[in-house]
């Protein structure tokens, strides 16, 4: 079942994914789409069709076979009645609802009335919440019909390959283990920039911002995937429980540790609020109060209108506690660990060689990228939507995951002040630039 298949998520990820795993043979099931809308199925497929890039082969004609319709409003009664007839005899059903985060409750109450929340999944899209305590109402609300078992609360963050290239760098090798911790680490810098504005985006990005929008999902679940201790076991439940202890002991953030900004021209889109102080930027110090990170700023920038768009976590090791080969006045760049992300994917380490004919040293890259020795990466709507049919959770945010990252950013959604102007295409206001020790290391969105 998806709901809000004539939707843009639906156009824009989920019909291609569905299409690049029919592809591929992993996909061969119906797929019942729910929308309020004129289309009848004929209509709806040459609608997926165009999702899909127009394209014409055997692969998009099994998917377009597979699909169905039930159009109606979610808020009636009817709609949900003629689902169930849709669905006679189907078996396990997941729902996936790709709609407004204010349906999650009424579809989820709807499902229920008909009996469509047994020997089923919901699947919910992101945003989780507004804040610790709509999170809390929303997800009292879903469990009366869906258990934690059967909920899925969808991070696609959690769906993309270099994301979990993470934890296996991390815990396939020996290599880094030793030395991740606040002995050896002076600093974690967490960027995801965007070289873009809020497009057509703005009534939905005026009325969250960006600390909503990625700061308490996604990169505080790289955070935890980057900070946390080995799982003792492969099951979910284990890497779960690991990110949650992780961000247990994450310092609820304070707002002396943050810098907000906004671009100049932001408040002219379509949909802004005038004299709007929402966020378009922000820079920020994490604490983790454990035996291996207290001490060590975790500092995440993330904005819209940036240079570029790009996701890597820079680590920034501590000097060698005597300089043997530089002037001890002006000693050459710290060792760094550069987990890039997107645009394209791969590890990169920053150490110190000699300069020829000096006596002193220069930093000079040793990378990998991961695309040119592995291949190309599945997408992650891919994976999010093969785990939602598979029920495996590791994937998606297990309640207590979510309840924590609202707890760790409440006090940054109560700052009242106006955010700090910013010119797009710079790197935010400048007092952004002291958040991290040292300020951010330079980042590129290229391996050249
Ligand atoms: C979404 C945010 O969750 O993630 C967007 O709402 C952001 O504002 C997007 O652009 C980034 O995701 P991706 O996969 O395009 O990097």
């Amino acid at each position: 079942m998806l709901f809000g298949i004539t939707g843009d998520l639906a156009h824009k990820m989920l019909l291609p994914a569905l299409y690049r795993l029919t592809a591929a043979g992993r996909l061969d099931l119906p797929i019942v789409g729910v929308a309020k809308t004129d289309l009848d199925l004929d209509g709806l497929r040459e609608r997926a069709r165009d999702a899909c890039g127009g394209v014409r082969d055997a692969a998009f004609d099994r998917l377009a076979g597979n699909l169905r319709l039930v159009a109606g409003d979610y808020g009636d009664p009817a709609t949900f009645t003629r689902l169930r007839d849709e669905v006679e005899g189907m078996g396990f059903l997941v729902h996936y609802l790709a709609v407004p985060p204010a349906l999650f409750a009424p579809v989820a109450e709807g499902l229920a009335g008909v009996g469509l929340n047994r020997d089923a999944r919901l699947v919910v899209e992101k945003p989780f919440g507004h804040d610790l305590r709509s999170a809390r109402e929303l997800n009292d609300r879903l469990l009366r019909h869906f258990d934690e078992d059967h909920l899925r609360r969808v991070d696609h963050f959690l769906g993309k390959e270099p994301v979990e290239d993470l934890m296996v760098f991390r815990f396939a090798n020996m290599l880094l283990e030793p030395i991740w911790n606040r002995s050896y680490i002076r600093s974690v810098q967490i960027t995801m920039a965007e070289d873009f504005d809020v497009r057509d985006r703005g009534a939905f990005y005026d009325a969250n911002g960006t600390v909503r929008d990625v700061v308490q999902n996604h990169l505080l679940q790289l955070l935890a995937l980057l900070a946390m201790d080995p799982p003792p076991s492969t099951d979910a439940r284990a890497t779960l429980d690991e990110k949650w202890r992780v961000l247990r002991a994450v310092k609820t953030i304070d707002p002396a540790d943050v810098v907000r900004g906004q671009y100049a021209g932001y408040q002219d889109t379509e949909g802004v609020r005038p004299g709007s102080t929402t966020e378009t930027f922000v820079a920020l110090r994490a604490y983790i109060d454990n035996w291996r990170w207290a001490g060590v700023p975790w500092c995440i920038r993330s904005g819209k209108a940036m240079p570029m768009t790009d996701l890597e976590v820079v680590a920034e090791l501590r000097r060698p506690p005597v300089t043997m080969f530089d002037d001890a006045q002006a000693p050459a760049g710290p060792n760094l660990i550069r987990f890039r992300l997107q645009p394209d994917a791969g590890v990169t380490f920053d150490v110190l060689a000699k300069e020829p004919g000096r006596q002193r040293t220069r930093p000079v890259p040793v990378s990998v990228d991961f695309t040119k020795e592995l291949g190309p990466m599945d997408a992650a709507y891919e994976r999010i939507l093969s785990d939602a049919v598979s029920g495996d959770a590791r994937r998606f945010l297990r309640f207590d995951l979510v309840e924590e990252s609202w707890r760790i950013v409440a006090p940054v959604l109560d700052m009242t002040e106006p955010p700090l102007p910013y010119e797009p295409g710079t790197w935010g206001p400048a007092p952004a630039a002291e958040i991290p020790p040292g300020g951010w290391h330079k980042i590129s969105n290229t391996f050249d």
